[in-house]
């Protein structure tokens, strides 16, 4: 018998052409005859334009254009980026830039020079000397100072603002255990390997080609549609290779719009690369936040009460509430709950999705309190959370459809030798070191989106399958054409997956850890399909050995269709295909199959699980925090691939410890500049800083997803910063409630 593909740790089908460089990126799509852009960006938080002082930048040789609202054609104004997302909206789409002479946020682009070469045109742009008129308000830049501002927003990201079962105060109050906390994380900005890039060309006046960094194809191509007038099929967006997203591409920033119209305007293909400083300034990193959960228990540590309230901040041009308080939703039964998310609106870039949005700060301070709780009660922290295990989801109420949350913390106990810690904070050093251990649940939805997909299948065997999803580093082509592998029955050298162009076949955009279940669906739809439509051919003939075969008999094994109960009996593709005179077949699918999901999404709360345990040294006169060693257990169905899979936890382990341990955007609240907008200022976590991870998955099938799976992207960020906050306070008992947990804080 053949061995499954799915499963198989397979390296990456595209990993020699990314290792050999020849793999390419937005950037370096050869286009004859381009023009350089570079933008000019604000240097006040709020205000109003008086002059631009472009002459000296104009008279720079090699310019073809310097573009400011008074002279740059006029765009129309967008809707949301994504019509599945009604409001709230991590959406900067809706600003149009050098439309107006208005200043919304420090680092709003408000001229863009294009050039014949990249240096001439940041020499011109280095000439441009803008003056302004600031607002007579002062910019508001502090989350905590615009608190009595806060609002609860209409929705936070889709879903409603508050869920309040029973009586949370009260509950609180009356209970014997209980502890009630404020938990503050900074903002954070995203730095991908690739930055952001667009290169845009017209052909004739309603032909828009776009190569553009993103993880949502279709959703760049309907934005530019609306933003030029154009019908979306005339509007083109490639691309290839991403290299990480980690959500900043989730959105076009306003570049994407600013390059297809410095194209339209020069005549000519124009390229904007931006600067990984501007990464800063124009691409949204995740919102501060400040977070209180208060968890009340009875003396045996079940939960009777749960608060989690909150503060998020957004731009004056967005509503995107990052939605904390989700994770509190679905992972602890209790009779009483009181959930809220509030928002107030700064002068800054447009927040966005960011590594686990939501959970992966929410995560820090539910889990960081359930330690405390755990510490309160004289339990460990595991049996605190193994007492509280829902038996359906305890706002939903509905049944998960997986959940194995219990096996994860019994799986990581073991793998890490959890149970021969002596949970008394201080109790280990060595030297100077104080050493500590810690552990916390990881909790991510199993989201679906939409895709198609189209599958060919050619009489030699080979099978192309198209969509126009995204391969951002994640593995997306590899684990696919393993699916299509077992789907047909044949081997996966034999399957070809096209992706990352808007003439392929329509696709959701790449993130919340969807793209696997999703694109994996439809997949499964379109070769199954593929299969009927193989079978249909067959039976038409007296002399097939199919001729009288049901669908259900048969399985794909192979390159053909056989008896299940007969291995030897049936036919190739290359049989069936030949006896018609075909040269190949197609078939196409999209995801989910309405109803049915509509019915199925209703029925069960679908969430992934999982648990980490750390050990961190913190050197007590230092106050350094060393991660020393991890272990991950994730509980995300079946895996489709054990390398890529286990590549991605690795990954959001090692951003979660960035998250923990490093990474602060500083804003000057005066101005809105960010004093460290650079990879030398903004730390993450380096090789170097980190200890050997040690991740697993338990691998058991969601009985109500495609292929069993769930994404597995996302989850391992969640729960690791409160992980390491419950370590560091087991090594210093010294609890951190604001994140990063820097050296200062611990002296
Ligand atoms: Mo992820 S933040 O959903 O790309």
């Amino acid at each position: 018998m053949r061995t499954k593909e799915v499963g198989r740790p397979l390296d990456r089908v595209d990993g020699r052409l990314k290792v050999t460089g020849q793999a390419r990126y937005t950037a370096e799509f050869p286009v004859e005859q381009v023009a350089y852009g570079v933008l000019v960006r604000s240097t006040i938080a709020r205000g109003r334009i008086l002059a631009y002082g472009t002459k000296a930048a104009e008279q720079t040789p090699g310019v073809l254009a310097v573009l400011t609202h008074e002279n740059a054609p006029k765009r129309h104004p967008t809707k949301e980026f994504d019509p599945s997302d009604k409001e709230p909206s991590a959406s900067p789409t809706t600003i149009l830039v050098l439309n107006t002479d208005e200043v919304s946020w420090h680092g709003q682009p408000l001229v863009v020079v294009i050039a014949e070469t990249l240096d001439q045109a940041e020499e011109a742009a280095s000439l441009v000397r803008i003056t302004y008129a600031p607002a007579e308000e002062l910019a508001k830049l502090s989350m905590l100072d615009q608190k009595t501002e806060a609002f609860v927003p209409k929705k936070v990201l889709n879903e409603k603002p508050e869920v309040t079962q029973g009586n949370a105060e009260e509950a609180l109050a009356a209970a014997p255990v209980k502890i009630d906390h404020t938990y503050t994380t900074p903002p954070y900005n995203h730095n991908p390997i690739e930055a952001h890039n667009t290169l845009a060309y017209w052909e004739g006046d309603d032909q828009l080609t776009v190569y553009d960094s993103t993880q949502y194809i279709f959703g760049v191509r309907k934005m530019l549609s609306e933003m030029f007038a154009l019908k979306e099929e005339n509007v083109r967006v490639v691309s290839a290779f991403v290299g990480g997203a980690f959500g900043s591409k989730g959105r076009a920033w306003p570049h994407v719009g600013l390059t297809a119209m410095a194209a339209k305007v020069v005549g000519r293909p124009v390229k904007i690369d931006l600067p990984r400083k501007d990464m800063f300034y124009m691409v949204g990193g995740r919102t501060p936040s400040e977070q209180r959960v208060a968890l009340g228990a009875d003396a045996e540590g079940k939960l009777q009460a749960v608060v989690h309230t909150g503060l998020t901040a957004s731009s004056t041009s967005n509503t995107f509430a990052e939605h904390f308080s989700f994770v509190t939703r679905h992972l602890y039964a209790s009779p009483n709950f009181l959930i809220q998310q509030k928002l107030v609106r700064l002068d800054m870039v447009p927040n966005t999705f960011m590594r686990a949005p939501g959970e992966g700060i929410g995560t820090f301070a539910l889990e960081s309190a359930m330690d405390e709780l755990a510490y309160a009660l004289n339990m460990d922290p595991i049996e605190l959370r193994l007492r509280n295990e829902p038996e359906k989801d305890p706002t939903m109420h509905v049944p998960f459809s997986s959940r194995h949350l219990k096996e994860c913390f019994a799986l990581g106990a073991e793998k890490f030798g959890w149970h021969q810690r002596n949970p008394q904070p201080r109790g280990r050093r060595e030297g100077p070191w104080l050493i500590g251990q810690g552990t916390a649940s990881a909790f991510y939805p199993a989201n679906k989106r939409s895709a198609e997909v189209k599958v060919k299948l050619s009489i030699d065997g080979t099978a192309l399958l198209q969509s126009a999803t995204h391969e951002m580093g994640t593995g997306t082509a590899t684990v696919q054409a393993q699916n299509a592998a077992d789907q047909l029955g044949l081997s996966v050298e034999k399957v070809r997956f096209e992706y990352g162009d808007s003439l392929l076949p329509k696709a959701n955009g790449s993130y919340g850890s969807t793209t696997t279940i999703t694109v994996g669906g439809a997949v499964e739809l379109a070769c199954e399909d593929l299969k009927r439509q193989l079978l249909r051919l067959a039976v038409k003939h007296p002399s097939s050995v199919l001729h009288e075969a049901n669908y259900d008999d048969l399985e794909a094994r192979d390159n053909g269709l056989f008896y299940k109960d007969n291995p030897t009996r049936g036919e190739t593709y290359a049989v069936i295909l030949a006896r018609e005179g075909k040269e190949n077949l197609e078939a196409q699918a999209s995801f989910p199959p309405f109803l049915k999901e509509k019915l199925e999404e209703m029925a069960y709360s679908f969430q992934s699980f999982g648990a980490q345990f750390c050990e961190v040294r913190v050197h007590e006169e230092t106050g350094e925090v060393l991660v020393s060693r991890w272990v991950g257990v994730y509980d995300c169905g079946t895996i489709l691939n054990d390398k890529t899979a286990r590549s991605q936890f690795l990954g959001s382990v090692t951003m979660g410890i960035g998250m923990a341990l490093w990474e602060e955007t500083h804003w000057d609240l005066r101005d809105g500049r960010i004093p460290n907008a650079s990879l030398s200022e903004y730390h993450v976590p380096v090789a170097a800083g980190l200890p050997r991870i040690e991740v697993y998955s338990l691998g058991i099938p969601d009985p109500h997803t495609p292929l069993g799976a769930h994404g597995a992207g996302e989850i391992a960020v969640t729960g690791a910063a409160a992980a390491i906050a419950n370590a560091v306070y087991h090594a210093t008992g010294k609890r951190i409630r604001d994140l990063p947990i820097t050296p200062d804080k611990l002296l």
